[in-house]
């Protein structure tokens, strides 16, 4: 019988998961339907009750509603209750279940790059974005992570929960030189014009500096970087693993993720 996932978020019609997970499904032979749901914030309960009712297998959850779903959830994996966010659910028997690949999806997505999980790591912003990659880099072994943001007190609370350090942004922008690895997890950059969130003014020729949007492709702040002769990331490889993730969860078959980093970042350019 064939097999219905979805993903809902308001607004929805922008999306590439459903061309991504549909590509996977056709490439693997799977016999299932992943369409976008718009829905609206007041609808969420009603949706969800509807999509059991209609025995959809999995779904994807994007803004606004990654928070307001985990109380409707009968279960939740550790990485989902650490950040109180849902984007992935699977239904596991006759239980849906909550999980998060955002913070995992993304260290997938620098360890292509062979970097040393010994490395300094500075994390740009104390977010929902960065509180998935601060718990998902302690998971992978990353042992030297120092968190900055705007609003310093919410860095330092990031820090103390992920056993990382905190530091104000005009000390990171002081000290840029001592880190390996820079990621930028807040909203800049999204809208054309906007400051960064941080100077790159000291930061090393040779440094990694990955950015978690994906559109535009190169934010102000990688091209920034680029100029400063450092090894570029966007957010591209991020989004492919989050899903290449759920895909996992859903059929137990690991997605290729490669080609479709390609694809995606043929059709934003
Ligand atoms: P998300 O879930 O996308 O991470 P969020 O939880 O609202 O969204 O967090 C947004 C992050 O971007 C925060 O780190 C925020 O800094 P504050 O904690 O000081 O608000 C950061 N941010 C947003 N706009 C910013 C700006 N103009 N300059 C610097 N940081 C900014």
């Amino acid at each position: 019988m064939k097999k219905w996932y979805a993903v809902i978020g308001d607004p929805i019609s922008h999306s590439l998961s459903p061309f991504m997970h549909e590509t996977w499904f056709a490439e693997h032979g799977i016999d299932a339907a992943y369409l976008p749901i718009h829905v609206e914030p007041s609808q969420l309960e009603k949706s969800f009750e509807a999509m059991k009712t209609l025995g959809i297998s999995g779904f994807n959850i994007t803004l606004p509603h990654k928070q307001s779903i985990v109380p409707l959830l009968g279960k939740l994996e550790e990485n989902a209750m650490q950040m109180n966010a849902v984007n992935t659910v699977n239904l596991v028997g006759a239980e849906y279940t909550g999980s998060n690949t955002d913070g995992d999806g993304f260290v997938r997505s620098l360890l292509v790059h062979s970097v040393d999980k010994a490395a300094k790591v500075l994390l740009i912003g104390a977010g929902g974005a960065a509180r998935g990659i601060a718990f998902a880099l302690k998971r992978a072994g990353f042992t030297d992570v120092t968190i900055t943001n705007r609003t310093y007190r919410r860095a330092e609370e990031l820090a103390t929960d992920t056993n990382a350090s905190a530091i104000t942004l005009i000390e990171s922008e002081e000290r840029l030189a001592d880190f390996a690895i820079l990621i930028q997890t807040t909203s800049v950059g999204l809208a054309t014009g906007e400051a960064l969130p941080i100077s790159l003014d000291r930061v090393e020729a040779g440094t990694l500096v990955a950015d978690i949007i994906y559109n535009p492709l190169e934010t102000p702040f990688l091209k920034k970087a680029e100029e400063k002769n450092c090894i570029t990331v966007n957010g591209v490889g991020m989004f492919v693993y989050q899903g290449a993730i759920a895909f996992e969860k859903w059929t137990g078959i690991e997605p290729n993720t490669e080609k479709m980093i390609q694809l995606i970042t043929e059709k934003l350019g």
